[in-house]
Order: C-alpha cells, then structure tokens, then sequence
C-alpha cells in the first residue's frame, strides 16, 4: 500500500472580472503524484473553473510551464511530494512575463512570435527537397545541434529571463537556441540571413543563466547565444551593438595573447570607451566596489604555450 496524504495546493487564480485572487484545495496525493494529477484532481473533483495547461504528462509538449513555489517550472516534470513545504503546502501561479488568460494559463502569444521571427525550420537544397540528393549530418555535426534541438516550446526560460523584460530588440533564449540550431545545420541553405536576424540579438543576453537553471530539457539556451556571438565576424554591415562587440572581441583576443589573461579593466575601456568607463569608475566609488576595478592582475607566465593556442587569433 502506497502511503497517501494530504496537500494544500494554493492556486493564483485570474480571470478579467475578479483580476487575481488566491484559492486554497486540500488534496490526496501519494510520492507517485505529479503536480499535473493534482491539478486535474482539483478540476474533476471540486472545481471544475480551475484552468491549466497540460497534455502529455511526460514533459513532451510542453505546454504545462507555470511558477511552483515561485520557480519556473513544468507542472508534469514536479512530483508532489517534493513540492510541498514542511506544512504540506505547495503556491501555483502563472508564469511570469506572459498575461494570464485564466487562472495558470498564460498567453503565449509574444512567445511565438519570437520563435517564428527565427524561422523554425530546416531550409534544404532544392535538390534534396526535389529527391535528386540526400544530404546527410556527420555524427559531429549532429552533436553540434543536438542539444538546442530538444526545445519543448514550453516558454519557461522566457519568463525567467531578465533581458526579455527589459529589451524589446531581443529575441529571448528559446529563439536564440532554435535559430542556432538551424544556422549550425550545414544542411540549411539559410546560414547567411540566419546570421543577420540573430547576430545584434545574441549581444543583448546579460549571460545571466537563468534560461540554463530553468530549461526542463537542459537545452542551455544559453551556450547557442554564445556560439552564435562566434559569427560575428560574418554578420553583414553593422549596427551599434555589433560594433562594441567586434571590439569586445577583438580585445580578448589582443588581452590574451599579451598577457595569457582578459584584462578586464581594458576589455571595458576599449569596448565601451572613456567616457562611459569614468561614470562606472564615479558609480563604483560611490558604491565603495572601485577596489574590485583595481584589482592588480598577473600575466600568465608560459606566454609560448598560450601562443601556440591563440594561433592567428592574435
Ligand atoms: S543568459 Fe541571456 S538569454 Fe539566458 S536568461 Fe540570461 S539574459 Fe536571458
Ligand atoms: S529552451 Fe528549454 S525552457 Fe526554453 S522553451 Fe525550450 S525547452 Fe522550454
Ligand atoms: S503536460 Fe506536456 S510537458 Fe507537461
């Protein structure tokens, strides 16, 4: 007999009359209960208004993203029992980011939209599309993708992303692994333009990791943004961002075959300029942190071996 015992799931609800209010449940669960079974439980059993997404129940679709105790998450992928609080108790709420359509479910609308500025799907040859040819992946190449390839569309690394919130001209984290994995694919005729729609995007991500902490398929959103960043070089003409970061790169690159380190006091100089380094000096000051700018750095001692990794990056 499978021990059983009692939860308290508190739900946010949300509807447009009565906006947001919070709705306690008490429910059987066991520790094979997965917080979809609890939802469905509450909707069968006692309140048939309780609105959610779910449909697989094995972190497939991805469409049963939502806040449990606060932290993004797929509601199927959560088992109960390790939801629950000391008290017994488990918080629902919608995901962040996203507008609440009704209660857990939010409008994933703006999510699309970013993923299909990407164009998520594979552009081939005409003369495979036309059976004339096949073209097939190496292992390698299919290793390069793979990862960024298992994305369930669940819209939880969006939520948790700081730089979505706060710039409009950034793709987000999903997009950015979807778009990479096309772009790496060298069965897709699109590389080029591919490029151009990801390249001032990919310098907006903080590199915060959060979309690496929240990914229920450990897709590392991410570690695409920053291999995309790699093309650089390739993205046609410029824009403001991409100028700044062609001096970032190119910096790190000089810092490194000088000393065998990134000097971060010039990386800043040099990519961001005089006059925008003395206001972070002047705001470091006040905030008593000028002591971490003036930390002294060493050089790497075997400067020959560094050489040899560098190559003609220097
Ligand atoms: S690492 Fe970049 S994409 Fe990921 S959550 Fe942070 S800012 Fe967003
Ligand atoms: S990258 Fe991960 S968290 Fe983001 S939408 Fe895809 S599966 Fe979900
Ligand atoms: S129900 Fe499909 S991912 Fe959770």
């Amino acid at each position: 007999m499978v021990e059983e015992k009692e939860i308290t799931v508190n739900v946010k609800k949300y509807d447009k009359e009565k906006g947001e209010y919070w709705k306690s449940y008490k429910v059987q669960a066991d520790r094979y209960t997965q917080m979809t079974e609890v939802l469905r439980k509450i909707k069968t059993e006692q309140d048939p208004t309780l609105s959610y997404r779910a449909s697989c129940h094995m972190a497939v679709c991805g469409s049963c993203s939502m806040k449990i105790n606060g932290e993004p998450r797929l509601a199927c992928k959560t088992m109960a029992f390790t939801a629950i609080n000391e008290k017994n108790e488990v918080n629902l709420e919608s995901m962040d980011y996203y507008q609440e359509v009704r209660d857990l479910i939010p409008d994933m609308d703006t999510f699309y939209d970013r993923m299909y500025k990407v164009e998520p799907r594979l552009y081939a040859d005409q003369t495979v599309i036309s059976g004339e040819n096949d073209e097939r992946m190496t292992p390698s190449e299919q290793k390069e993708v793979w990862k960024f390839e298992e994305c369930i569309w669940c819209g939880l690394c969006v939520s948790a992303c700081p730089s979505v919130k706060e710039d409009e001209k950034f793709l987000g984290p999903a997009a950015h692994a979807k778009g990479y994995r096309f772009m790496a694919d060298g069965r897709d005729t699109k590389k080029e333009e591919r490029i151009g729609i990801l390249m001032d995007s990919a310098w907006r991500c903080t590199s915060c990791y959060m979309c690496y902490e929240v990914c229920p398929q450990d897709v590392q959103p991410v570690i695409a943004i920053k291999k995309t960043k790699a093309y650089v070089d390739e993205f046609p003409g410029t824009t403001e961002l991409i100028t700044m970061a062609r001096k970032h790169d190119s910096t790190i690159a000089e810092s490194i075959g000088e000393s065998g380190k990134i000097k971060e006091s010039k990386l800043y100089l040099k990519t961001f300029g005089y006059v925008a380094a003395m206001k972070d000096m002047m705001y470091m000051m006040k905030e008593g942190k000028i002591k971490y700018a003036m930390a002294k750095d060493t050089d790497v001692k075997n400067m020959d071996e560094i050489k040899k990794i560098m190559g003609d990056k220097k």
